[in-house]
């Protein structure tokens, strides 16, 4: 055999075995994934100034300690491909290069996350990944990236197995752990197919900062808190440890009441979502950043147990939210969905709750709870005596059971 064709077969056996080993990277998001996202805020427009300020703001405000760790860069960074079909930024906006960006990101102690899409463009119009899945992986890798966004906007013809097994598979063979976010909005349901591809998948459309309700942009709408809430109740047995259900980013601190960020925050955490922030680090308000930074809640989300919780029960404008954790607690949240305020009254030892995903039962006969209000940072006694409250609209109570 002639050298060339040697080398073309050997060649050939060397990928074909390193598809055949692809893997995603495991152990990577053994907890919810936690950050900021440019996308919410600033839309297109995003340049290295502000993503600085950014990381200058994450690092300096409380949100690094509190567990937020990757500043993603969402669309409209890029510039073009070269006459090679490598991607590079838009040099405007980004003059320094993604390189120097993602290091300055590194300084602070933060990750660096960033932007692509399955489709020919982006939902922006930017190039897409479609066709340069390889090389694109490969200057991820050379610029740090420690995180990838992939969306699905032109796709059209496309599998989107295939384009996103693709893409992990490029990643691989990079050879850089790179968390892996799918974000295919739940068209062809990716909980049932995105395990072993990513660390976390978009469940539904994008969020709009209101609580209920939708917001139209002509061809399609954005959705509200509940709205989300509302539209995928039955898909929780397939979040856990390293793969997680993704009901979008935060929109807390960009215009909702502060109840209605408390309730969206809380229900995020009750759901063990992604946790990724999408608000102005650099001017938020001290009430928004106590809210982000509450690490009693978040550790709710964070949970090694890794179990999606769910409404239990629904009453007069009150929802009953529970979610099982690690040992033997609990954390349960209740929900004002009326305009008007309303009192919460729970007997805790009127109900056994068992869970059918984690198998795991509450039942205060068995044994007294003390009960730990989150956000006030109170301890408010035990399950031997009912919890009543009154809350105002779109607000909420979250408590932590705690096994005596
Ligand atoms: C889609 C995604 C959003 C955002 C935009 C960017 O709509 O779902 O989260 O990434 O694209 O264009």
């Amino acid at each position: 055999m002639k050298t060339r064709s040697l080398l073309v077969l050997l060649a050939s056996a060397a990928l074909f075995s390193n598809a055949l080993m692809a893997q995603k990277f495991e152990g990577l998001a053994l907890t919810p994934p936690m950050g900021w996202n440019s996308w919410n805020k600033f839309g297109c427009n995003v340049d290295e100034h502000m993503i600085r300020g950014i990381a200058d703001a994450m690092a300096g405000s409380g949100m690094k300690a509190a567990g937020y760790t990757y500043l993603v860069i969402d669309d409209c960074w890029h510039g073009g491909r070269d006459s090679n079909g490598f991607i590079y930024p838009n040099h405007d906006r980004f003059p320094s290069g993604m390189k120097a960006l993602g290091e300055y990101i590194h300084s602070k102690g933060l990750k660096f996350g960033i932007y692509s899409c399955a489709g020919s463009k982006t939902c922006g119009g930017h190039p897409g990944s479609r066709g340069h899945e390889y090389q694109d992986a490969l200057m991820y890798a050379q610029w740090g990236v420690d995180y990838l966004k992939y969306d699905w906007c032109n796709t059209a013809g496309l599998n989107s197995v295939g384009a996103y097994t693709t893409m992990r598979d490029a990643l691989h063979a990079a050879g850089k752990p790179i968390v892996f976010s799918i974000c295919e909005w739940g068209d062809t349901q990716p909980w049932g197919w995105a395990k072993d591809i990513g660390h976390l998948w978009r469940t539904t459309g994008d969020i709009a900062n209101v609580f209920d309700g939708s917001v139209s942009h002509g061809t399609w709408s954005s959705l509200g808190v509940m709205t989300i809430v509302e539209m995928r109740k039955d898909i929780r047995q397939h979040s856990g440890p390293g793969h997680w259900n993704d009901p979008d980013m935060l929109e807390v601190g960009n215009g909702m009441t502060v109840h209605e960020d408390r309730a969206h925050f809380s229900l995020w955490c009750m759901m063990a979502a992604p946790l990724i922030a999408g608000n102005d680090l650099r001017t938020m308000t001290s009430d928004t950043r106590a809210l982000l930074t509450n690490t009693d809640v978040i550790a709710i989300d964070q949970d090694s147990l890794g179990i999606q919780g769910y409404r239990y029960v629904s009453n007069d404008s009150i929802e009953v939210w529970v979610k099982p954790l690690r040992g033997a607690d609990w954390a349960v949240c209740f929900l004002n969905r009326s305009v008007t305020p309303r009192p919460v009254k729970f007997d805790w030892s009127a109900h056994i709750i068992t869970d059918t995903v984690s198998h795991r039962t509450f039942d205060a006969h068995a044994g007294e709870y003390t009960v730990r209000d989150l956000w006030k940072r109170q301890d408010l006694g035990t399950t031997a005596t009912p919890i009543t409250a009154r809350l105002a609209p779109h607000d909420v109570l979250m408590v932590r059971l705690t096994r005596q």
